[in-house]
């Protein structure tokens, strides 16, 4: 016996049409809601963006008024990166009576670190403060506390006692190893390294980094810092280095969400320092010869 379609013939063509109208329906509403997720999705990826732009660091490049220290009676370090700030106003300009807190804040904002490393980095001037809260810049250069031999803007201090000024000489000797002659990469630094320590220990009777593993250590990390905040560019090094000054818009390259770490500037660090080598295979330009020569 055959079963009668309980809907009958017209009625499972009314079925079908009806189908394929709530198919139709289903498909558009499924695209429709597929637009609004992408749209969501392009309008969050619009809001981080702007978010992400309003916290770059780097203050646009906008930095206080330089002026050059007057020798007679501010204090200045052997470190171009506090030195700079005090020739901008960030540290008090006549280098005097700096508390901790004021140089870590400094730091911090200027040269984008995370909070613990400008503290770290600060902490290492502890040594130096006698009890007072407070350091003049020049404390900074008592030699084999944090300052060292074989420095890459100063000569030795066995030949020459005042280390708060840069000897531009030397700045351009070290900027003149960026092998692209525009930007210092990690081996660049690495190789000036070895040189600059292999001659200084050649010239200087009183060399003292040998074996004092703490002030390589603190070399290869100031360096890294150097690497990190400047991505190595000649230019810009140039002026930082040599005058203590921030290049015109020049803005912190390292952005990271909240500032450059003590893990990441750890690592770069340990890098640099456990590949130099004093006895390296000298570049062409850094002949025998040369080498014998006052540093
Ligand atoms: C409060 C924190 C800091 C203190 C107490 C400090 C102290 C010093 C001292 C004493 C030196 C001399 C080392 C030497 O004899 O070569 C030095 C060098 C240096 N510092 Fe700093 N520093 C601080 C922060 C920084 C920061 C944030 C940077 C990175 C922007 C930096 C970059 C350098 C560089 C590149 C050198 C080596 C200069 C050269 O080889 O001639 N320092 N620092």
């Amino acid at each position: 016996m055959t079963q009668s379609n309980p809907h009958g013939f017209e009625g499972g063509l009314e079925f079908k049409c009806l189908q394929t109208f709530t198919t139709t329906v289903g498909t558009f509403r499924r695209f429709f809601n597929l637009l609004k997720a992408i749209a969501a999705l392009l309008f969050f990826a619009i809001w981080l963006t702007i978010r992400d732009i309003y916290y770059v660091p780097g203050h646009g490049g906008v930095w206080p008024q330089f002026q050059a220290p007057i020798q007679a009676t501010d204090s200045r370090s052997p470190c171009p990166a506090l030195n700079a700030l005090a020739n901008h106003d960030i540290l008090p300009r006549n280098g005097k009576h700096i508390s901790y807190k004021q140089m870590s804040h400094a730091i911090q904002h200027a040269y984008h670190l995370a909070p613990s490393l400008a503290d770290q980095l600060t902490a290492s001037a502890y040594q130096l403060e006698q009890g007072r809260g407070w350091i003049d810049l020049q404390d900074l250069s008592a030699l084999n506390v944090i300052q060292h031999d074989a420095s890459f803007t100063r000569p030795d201090i066995a030949f020459c006692p005042d280390q708060s000024v840069p000897h531009p000489d030397l700045v351009d000797k070290f900027l003149s190893h960026a092998s692209n002659g525009k930007f210092l990469s990690l081996n660049d630094i690495v190789y000036f390294s070895g040189l600059r320590r292999a001659e200084c220990k050649r010239s200087n009777g009183q060399y003292s980094m040998t074996w004092s593993f703490l002030h390589q250590f603190s070399g290869s990390g100031n360096n890294a810092l150097m690497h990190s905040i400047f991505g190595g560019d000649v230019d810009d090094l140039r002026i930082w280095l040599a005058e203590e000054r921030f290049p015109d818009q020049w803005e912190p390259r390292n952005r990271e969400a909240k500032g450059h770490t003590i893990m990441q500037a750890m690592s770069k660090t340990l890098i640099i320092e456990l590949n130099i080598n004093e006895k390296q295979k000298l570049r062409s330009e850094n002949t025998a010869l040369n080498q014998t020569r006052e540093p």
